[in-house]
């Protein structure tokens, strides 16, 4: 996920004297545990939910649906109840994000980050301990509180102790932990489900407790970055851990730049309104139509749902499982391809060309379901099965190297430093509610629309890739501080936007007073 805060204020033009020191080291491991139990999160439940055991307990009436087949196959899983307990996470992780962003400026971002470790394991006890869907919601609403909470403060606080040469690659590395972490749920999940007693599912639910207790742990154990220090009045001991993380007592320029960058930071007085000034309105924009359209491109129909979904299309629970690892490490390997290229081919490139790559997928998906799976039969034949996870892989792996990243870098590299914290809040609350929404929704979708769900997703894929090509500027290789004149400056669109100071603030007075657009 996207780096925000002072951080990248920094980042761009000058390069600081900086080691690659053990405390980066720690640092980069801190971002493995934060992004990994995001993922654990967002892979365990469909794989749960699947579980026969675990329906008996928490959802007879959908578990007898499975058995019964008196409904339509779409139909099997269609249960609010059910969707629920997959979404309340999201909804939980909204709502924390706005108490993140506080503490991640008052308290700090170790402080927030030991937050979200402890709600992350409170969590986890309510779900592997759960002996009813009370107590079953309850904990992913805690563990939604640590998403919120870790989901701010670890990606700021990871741009903030790495040097300026390695930010960029941690930003990807934060999600291609995430992806990680879905794969491990998956297969933990594939394991657990041969266990005799019924208990394999809390084996799934309690074995996130281990990237919890890894964060809260390694909470404990590092320092707060100089940047936190310094924003909170503790500019000695900012500097002792400036000299501490870079390896060197050579610090003295870095350490004037984040003294002058917090003081810029501070001046801006109401940073969310100031998001909607007109020269911040593009990224704005664009920030949160990514961000509907990452999470309507479909994917986490598949992150959460693949093993429900390949159920109902007929496959038995083993197979269900493991065609969900696949995806699973699909999705690992096309974010390293992301890693490497974003660079070189740039953004724009790899969101048009993925686009292209997930409409056909789906269509195939969309044509060989609506064919193949009717109401009562019996699922879909080897062949076409195959075909359908062939299809799946394609879309996943497309999502993969450009929406997945790319979601998250374009708002985190665009947003100028006086808007950079308030805009990173509103992308990741704007994430969380989108995510929420199709989780809630995804399983009364598919029985309603049937195989064109795929049709609806592909839908949303073109309209996404024609706003991709008239609004979405190139911004690789473009140092943060020169966005506005290369960037936003040149494009036929946002240029208008581009007003000066006098300009926008007589902009926003006659808004004040009734008059403007
Ligand atoms: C999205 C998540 C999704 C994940 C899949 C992320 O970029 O924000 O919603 O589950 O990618 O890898």
């Amino acid at each position: 996920m996207a780096g925000g805060g002072l951080a990248v204020a920094v980042a761009g033009g000058v390069e600081f004297e900086a080691k690659i020191t053990p405390i980066v080291i720690i640092s980069c491991i801190m971002a493995a545990t934060g992004g990994l139990m995001f993922g654990y999160d967002v892979g365990v439940s469909g794989g749960v939910t699947s579980m026969p055991d675990f329906l008996k307990k928490f959802f007879p009436v959908v578990y007898r649906k499975t058995k019964e087949d008196l409904d339509s196959n779409y139909c099997k899983y269609d249960n609010q109840g059910l969707q629920l307990f997959t979404s309340s996470l999201y909804l939980a992780g909204l709502t924390a994000t706005f108490f993140a962003s506080y503490t991640t400026r008052r308290l700090g971002r170790k402080l927030t980050m030991l937050i979200a470790g402890i709600f992350f394991i409170i969590g986890v006890a309510f779900n592997a301990g759960a002996q009813d869907l009370a107590m079953l919601i309850v904990g992913r609403i805690l563990l939604g509180c640590g998403v919120g909470f870790a989901n701010q403060a670890v990606p700021v606080f990871l741009s903030e102790i790495a040097p300026t040469r390695i930010r960029g690659g941690l930003n990807i590395l934060f999600q291609l932990n995430v992806t990680i972490g879905i794969l491990f749920a998956n297969l933990v999940n594939y394991g657990t489900a041969k266990i005799e007693g019924g208990w394999g599912w809390r084996l799934s639910l309690g074995l996130a407790g281990v990237p919890a207790l890894l964060l809260t742990v390694g909470a404990l154990l590092v320092v707060d970055t100089p940047n936190s220090l310094i924003e909170r009045g503790k500019l000695e001991e900012g500097k002792a851990v400036l000299k501490k993380i870079r390896g060197t007592d050579n610090v003295e320029p870095e350490y004037l730049e984040l003294v002058e960058a917090s003081r810029i930071a501070k001046e801006v007085k109401h940073p969310f309104r100031n998001l909607l000034l007109s020269k911040n309105r593009p990224q704005l924009i664009i920030a949160v139509a990514l961000q509907f359209f990452q999470q309507f491109t479909g994917i986490n129909a598949i992150m959460f749902y693949a093993p429900v979904l390949f159920s109902t299309l007929g496959f038995k629970n083993d197979a269900s499982l493991y065609s969900a690892v696949i995806t699973g490490a699909v999705n690992v390997l096309s974010t390293v391809v992301s890693i490497y290229s974003v660079d070189k081919v740039g953004r724009r490139f790899l969101l048009l060309q993925a686009g292209v790559q997930m409409f056909f997928a789906q269509l195939v998906i969309a044509i060989v379901l609506g064919i193949k799976v009717t109401d009562n039969s019996n699922g879909l034949h080897s062949g076409f099965a195959i075909l359908v996870v062939i299809m799946i892989c394609t879309f996943v792996s497309a999502f993969a190297w450009s929406w997945g990243p790319l979601g998250w870098l374009i708002p985190s590299e665009t947003f100028p430093l006086e808007t950079r914290s308030a805009g990173q809040s509103v992308t990741v609350c704007i994430n969380l509610f989108f995510t929420f929404v199709i989780a809630q929704a995804f399983l009364s979708m598919l029985c309603h629309f049937k195989f064109g769900i795929f049709l609806f997703f592909s839908g949303w894929v073109l309209i996404m890739s024609f706003f991709v090509w008239f609004f979405v500027p190139e911004t690789k290789n473009i140092p943060i501080e020169e966005m506005t004149e290369r960037v936003w400056k040149q494009h036929w669109l946002w240029k208008r936007y581009m007003v000066d100071d006098d300009e926008y603030v007589e902009d926003d007075l006659a808004k004040k007073n009734g008059f403007g657009n």
